[in-house]
């Protein structure tokens, strides 16, 4: 069976990732994070210098950690969107550069799609059907799955607004914790009483659509009304618990309109320890399986690049021509992009 590499940088991690057969052999990881924090979110130019330097250390860390060499790869996958357009270049330059140095097919794949596939690397493949709630920061969507290398991907619902993630980082600067927010706020809220405080739960019950600019409207509102009394523990636990009940009741909402009993849970956010905890709670007393990958693999990540490009290898889906280009906006409707025969 295959053994795949993938490239990931479509944002401030350059990823690369070595599957062999669905299970992870190799992985580096290299962040610019730090470099963008006195700007309070990524700067695109430093981000994609960032990659261009880490890129062929992290390709040979994960060569070392995997014990294999170039010669035994059958194929490069890279994220070619959506994302930051000069970052997504930096990958698939690189990516092609493998590609044509070693004469394997190379694929182009959609960053989200990978998402749900780094869960497959934990808990191994995905059933026939399922429910996907895709949480990171820039996309908020609740998906049905069928086979992800092969069938198209159907969108139940969408953020109309911010991206969950985003509303954690908004947020997070308004109480003046770092970037990211997320982290930051899910470490404040420990501390801090979910009950505190009635943040809005935005759309519950209609659809599978979500809004979260109102929750920050909210919670803006309350951080300048209450000013230096403001406890930011109780803040932080009440925006999170806020859109964690919105994302758990539609997620689970979504899985029994459609008769789904299996619930992925991924992207950064599904990082979150009450979302985790929640999302558990939820779908153990409706009666669904719940699966969300270890934290490392919710956030960005090579190896759930290469983890689409191992699916999309066995489902003999033809591979992306050396001419694919990068897709800051590309819609999620496949796995793949850029797919000769799509
Ligand atoms: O999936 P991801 O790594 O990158 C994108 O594709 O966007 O997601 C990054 C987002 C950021 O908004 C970050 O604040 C959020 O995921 N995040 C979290 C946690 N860890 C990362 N949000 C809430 N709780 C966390 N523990
Ligand atoms: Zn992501």
């Amino acid at each position: 069976m295959a053994v795949v590499l993938g490239i990931e940088t479509s944002c401030d991690e350059t990823g690369v990732g070595i599957v062999a057969d669905g299970r992870l052999i190799g992985a580096a990881l290299a962040s610019s994070m730090e470099e963008h924090v006195r700007f309070g979110g990524v700067v695109p130019e430093i981000a994609a210098r960032a990659h261009l330097e880490s890129l062929v250390p992290c390709v040979k860390a994960a060569f070392r950690q995997a014990g294999i060499g170039p010669s035994e790869i059958d194929a490069v996958a890279v994220t070619s969107g959506p994302g930051l357009a000069t970052a997504l270049q930096t990958g698939l330059a690189a990516a092609k550069a493998y590609a044509l140095a070693w004469g394997r097919p190379l694929y182009g794949v959609h960053h989200l799609a990978g998402h749900v596939a780094a869960d497959t690397l934990e808990h191994g493949p995905l059933p026939p059907r399922s429910v996907a709630l895709i949480v990171s920061g820039g996309h908020t969507s609740l998906l049905l799955l069928g086979d992800l290398a092969r069938d198209p991907i159907v969108h139940l619902g969408d953020t109309r607004d911010d991206a969950a993630g985003e509303a954690f980082d908004k947020i997070a600067r308004i109480l003046g914790l770092t970037y990211p927010g997320g982290p930051a706020i899910d470490h404040a809220a420990r501390d801090g009483d979910p009950g505190a405080i009635g943040f809005p739960r935005a759309m519950l019950g209609v659809g599978c659509d979500f809004s979260f600019s109102g929750l920050k409207s909210a919670v803006a509102r309350h951080v300048e009304r209450d000013g230096p009394g403001l406890s930011v523990p109780d803040v932080a636990a009440s925006f999170q618990e806020a859109v964690v009940d919105v994302l758990t009741r539609k997620a689970v909402d979504a899985c029994l309109a459609h008769d789904v009993d299996t619930l992925v849970v991924v992207g950064g956010v599904a990082a979150n320890r009450r979302l985790r905890q929640v999302a558990a709670e939820r779908c153990g007393a409706a009666g669904i399986t719940l699966r969300i990958p270890p934290p490392h693999l919710c956030t960005d990540n090579g190896a759930m690049i290469a983890a689409v490009g191992g699916l999309l290898v066995a489902a003999d889906i033809p591979p992306s021509s050396l001419g694919l280009a990068a897709d800051p906006s590309a819609p999620l409707t496949r796995a793949s992009l850029d797919s000769a025969g799509f």
